[in-house]
């Protein structure tokens, strides 16, 4: 048992040491950054496994070796014509839109997300952000499809996420909205309810943890945890080619049996605040791939 257990570890490490050779020949050159790791998501992969060893972070060394070709930068493409294209019944791109950094700033903003805005009173994450400014700045409003085109939000929340990558999450808690909000998910967090009795922690408060075939992440190891929060994101075995935070909340509180809960609620938004904190000083993975 313990030689095919050896075996098989030895079998990984030859992947990863494959696709670190393949990442050599063929890595993308994106812009440069300050404040932020300068790297791909793949490279800050294989750092975060070098650095820890995670069995979360090594399960599959297949979806390692597809990360270059992540169809969701097909998506985070979508996002960016979108974004520069003139739309709603002000017929203005969304380049002035403010998501926290200042008009226009989209460069770490999102790992800098949810935060505080003072021109709404209120703590948003970039779903809510997003909406806002398509209807404050583009003039969206009431019914508007564009207010609810999944794929269209999607692809524009890819892109902006992706220009979050390699930065490090860092939530601001300076209002004390901020720090509420972030409380209150931890409650979320840790609270047993429904049929189950399971908590968010039961399946994430450890590390190693497994469900069938797949490896959970721990919300107390931040090299882990930033993989896991990094949405949106390209799930391997789904048909569409991103999907948000809000999906994988939904599918976890789906697994817990709990009541549905709307990803655009200040109950998300107190998701998002904690599940980000917890991955605090960590880079973020913009787009990432899932098993
Ligand atoms: C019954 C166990 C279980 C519970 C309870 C659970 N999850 Fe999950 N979680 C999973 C599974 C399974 C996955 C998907 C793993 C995969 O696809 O490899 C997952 C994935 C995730 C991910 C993304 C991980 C990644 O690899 O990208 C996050 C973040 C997450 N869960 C957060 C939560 C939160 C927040 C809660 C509470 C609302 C919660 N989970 C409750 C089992 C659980």
């Amino acid at each position: 048992m313990h030689k095919a257990i050896n075996l098989l570890w030895a079998g990984k490490k030859l992947l990863f040491a494959a696709s670190i050779a393949t990442l050599a020949l063929t890595g993308t050159s994106r812009a440069q950054c300050d404040n932020c790791t300068n790297e791909d998501p793949k490279q800050i992969l294989l750092k975060l496994i070098d650095e820890t060893n995670s069995p979360y972070l090594t399960q599959s060394p297949q979806n390692l070796m597809m990360m270059d070709d992540n169809p969701a930068y097909f998506v985070v493409d979508d996002g960016e014509a979108l974004f520069a294209e003139k739309r709603g019944p002000k017929k203005v791109t969304l380049e002035q839109c403010d998501f926290g950094k200042g008009p226009g700033v989209l460069d770490g903003a999102y790992a800098e997300m949810p935060r505080y805005f003072k021109d709404t009173g209120k703590v948003m994450h970039l779903e809510t952000r997003l909406l806002h400014c398509m209807k404050t700045i583009q003039g969206f409003s009431g019914d508007d499809k564009a207010l609810k085109n999944k794929n269209e939000i999607r692809a524009l929340m890819a892109y902006i996420g992706a220009r979050s990558n390699g930065y490090k999450w860092n939530p601001p808690m300076d209002h004390p909205l901020e720090k509420a909000m972030r409380d209150a998910g931890e409650v979320m967090f840790y609270r047993r309810a429904s049929l189950l009795d399971f908590s968010c922690n039961t399946c994430h408060g450890d590390t190693g943890k497994k469900i069938r075939a797949s490896v959970l992440p721990s919300v107390k190891e931040p090299k882990e945890w930033t993989k896991a929060v990094s949405w949106p994101a390209r799930r391997v075995g789904r048909a569409t080619n991103a999907r948000t935070p809000s999906q994988r909340l939904g599918g976890c509180n789906w697994q817990m049996r709990n009541g549905k809960i709307n990803g655009r609620s200040d109950a998300a938004i107190a998701m998002f605040s904690f599940w980000t904190d917890a991955a605090r000083g960590e880079p973020a993975i913009l787009p990432d791939l899932k098993r």
